[in-house]
């Protein structure tokens, strides 16, 4: 039987607690599972793609998650051009609300109409239901503590003012 190998795509910008709650999960039901920090045409970043990934590294890393977890970035193009490069046919997305099935829904369909890649949807734990990225750069940027959401690398990262904002 082929290796079941998926792909968790995302902005990452940057990596939460409920983003390593997803990876954690989706590590335990694949063989191979690929972390892809995507540049996401409709955002204005905070990080540049390649810290995002460094801080993505340590942080599964320092989290102990198991499995077989590559770390990488793509900003070369569509999403299931990696995918099929990798040989994945799933795509992973935490799903925290009905706002999220709403953004994801069509995304899930054209990456499916683009390269028959399905996209699978997991709840992560309820207490990562509020934080996103978002709310944590704004916080950040305004000098708020954002260790409650982040892992300790980003916490750390953001805390020395490393970011350069
Ligand atoms: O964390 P985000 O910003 O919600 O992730 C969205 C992302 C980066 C996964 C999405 O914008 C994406 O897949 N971008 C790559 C470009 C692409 O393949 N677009 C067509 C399918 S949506």
């Amino acid at each position: 039987m082929d290796p079941r190998i998926a792909v968790v795509p995302g902005s990452f910008d940057p990596p939460t607690l409920g983003h390593l709650d997803v990876i954690r999960r989706a590590a335990g039901l694949f063989d191979q599972l690929h972390v892809l920090v995507v540049h996401n045409p409709g955002k204005e970043a905070m990080l540049p793609l390649a810290e995002r990934q460094r801080l993505l590294e340590q942080s599964i890393s320092e989290a102990g998650v198991e499995g077989d977890v590559i770390i990488a970035a793509w900003s070369m193009g569509l999403l299931v051009d990696y995918a099929t490069d990798v040989g994945a046919k799933v795509l992973v997305k935490g799903i925290r609300s009905q706002v999220d099935v709403a953004y994801e829904t069509p995304m899930a369909i054209v990456n499916r109409d683009l390269a028959h890649v399905e996209t699978v949807f997991l709840l992560p734990d309820p207490s990562h239901a509020l934080v996103s990225s978002s709310l944590v750069r704004q916080v950040a940027g305004l000098g708020g503590d954002v260790s409650p959401y982040v892992p300790p690398a980003v916490a750390r990262y953001l805390d020395t003012g490393a970011r350069g904002i």
